[in-house]
């Protein structure tokens, strides 16, 4: 199994270029489900995530050409597909679910294994199975797959979703498209990847607008139109990237990135003392060894991401005093604390807050990555401590940033893959 080898305490400098958004992508691979018409998708991340998705489609059907154009493919329905998503595919990538609402909506019924269970939290569909049973669909659960069926063409209604989520605002969103008649969708997650999402669908003949902060209106249509689109760019990989430039003390111009989309981040980084300067599709930051305390929540947008919360905590490690991180969406998201407490950290967790005492010199470990973000964690902490840090079981980071050792490499990390 791949391992990531990190030689520590060198300050990054230079550009890095932000690529295509794995969170906007998969949705919006599930939506393409809805359309037999040629679709031809721009910018898509070069991560195992979004290789899966495209083999889950390749699985049940769909024909997918890769241009020479790098990071860009075509894809091609058949009027028939496949109605069914095997465990196998779907119990790496938890996103495999949103193929349940475009494959009920175009064909009336779906096969799709429940995803399973996940190192940061229980992360039940419950909200996705309730919001389809309102547009018709009958399912039920039986040997860890749901079987989901409709009788008629799914019907538009009106939805409030009892709780923010961004998977379930993806998977009505897609069924809603092709439903019969006018879905009023509320208390929506109203995240970047949304809109992405909902660019895209309009983009091949959708009709899906905003009525209020929370608020959609979606229009059913019955066929899609051939389209071309550009995935947008990830902004955890940017907030990622910027954290780097501030844990390592360097200057890095951080390019291709909308800085309007990550705006509460550059606030915070801010308030933490970060020198930041926003160009268009460009933010360039300043790192400082006075790293200022905070007492900060994760929440939907546009509050600050739990995605970025792990690479977050290795910037508090820096600060003089006290900071505390409230986990608010998922139940277990702090499984990088214990390998970062092995480098030195002084964190203590109760219940979904971190304690981050802060004053930390980080020092070099072996370490085992679990989570995507808790994975990235590590090789931030691993940029500042002196000497060799070892990270095995890198395959979650390898779902999530794409060629991040070379990313890393090119802006003065020494970091190398051991296979
Ligand atoms: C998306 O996950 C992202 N994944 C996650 O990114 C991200 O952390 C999360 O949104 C929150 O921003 C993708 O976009 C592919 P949710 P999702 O539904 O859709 C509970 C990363 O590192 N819930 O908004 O699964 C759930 O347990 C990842 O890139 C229910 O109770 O998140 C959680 O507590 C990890 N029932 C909360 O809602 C449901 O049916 C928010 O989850 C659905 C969710």
């Amino acid at each position: 199994m791949d391992k990531l080898e990190v030689f520590g305490a060198r300050k990054l400098k230079g550009n890095v270029h932000i690529s295509g958004s794995k969170n906007a992508a998969l949705p919006i691979l599930a939506a393409s489900i809805l359309s037999n018409k040629k679709i031809i998708l721009n910018n898509l991340p070069n991560v195992k995530d979004i290789k899966t998705m495209i083999k889950l489609l390749e699985s049940i059907g769909s024909i997918i050409k890769y241009s020479k154009k790098k990071n860009s493919i075509t894809i091609q329905n058949k009027n028939k597909i496949k109605t069914f998503a095997s465990y196998n595919l779907v119990k790496t990538m938890r996103a495999g679910i949103l193929v349940l609402g475009p494959m009920l909506a175009r064909y009336g019924n779906a096969k799709v294994s429940t995803p399973g269970g996940c190192t940061i939290g229980v992360r039940p569909i419950d909200i996705h199975l309730k919001a389809l049973a309102k547009l018709g669909v009958n399912y039920k659960i039986v040997d860890g797959y749901v079987h989901a069926k409709s009788k008629k063409k799914l019907k538009g209604t009106k939805i409030k979703f009892p709780k923010i989520s961004v998977g379930a605002t993806e998977n009505l969103i897609i069924a809603s498209s092709m439903a019969e008649g006018t879905s009023i969708l509320s208390n929506c997650a109203i995240e970047p990847e949304i809109k992405d999402l909902i660019n895209f669908i309009n983009c091949i003949g959708g009709k899906i607008k905003w009525i209020g902060k929370r608020t959609l209106k979606i229009q059913g249509v019955n066929n899609f139109k051939e389209a071309k689109y550009n995935i947008m760019p990830d902004r955890i990989e940017a907030g990622t990237y910027l954290i780097a430039a501030a844990v390592t003390e360097g200057k890095l111009k951080i390019s291709g990135i909308n800085p309007n989309i990550i705006r509460t981040e550059i606030e915070i980084f801010k308030k933490l003392g970060l020198k930041i300067k926003i160009e268009k599709n460009q933010i360039n930051i300043i790192g400082t060894k006075d790293i200022k305390s905070i007492n900060l929540k994760t929440s939907p947008y546009p509050g600050f991401p739990t995605d970025l919360q792990a690479q977050l905590m290795v910037l508090l490690c820096k600060s003089k005093k006290l900071s505390i991180i409230s986990e608010e969406i998922f139940e277990n998201r702090f499984m990088h604390v214990a390998e970062l407490n092995r480098m030195g950290a002084k964190i203590k967790t109760k219940g979904n807050k971190a304690f981050i005492e802060g004053n930390t010199n980080f020092k070099s470990a072996e370490l085992m990555a679990t989570d995507l973000r808790a994975s990235v964690s590590l090789i931030l902490a691993a940029l500042i401590a002196k000497g060799k840090t070892t990270i095995n079981r890198i395959y979650h980071l390898d779902r999530g940033y794409e060629q991040i050792e070379k990313k890393l490499r090119k802006v003065g990390a020494k970091i190398r893959r051991v296979s």
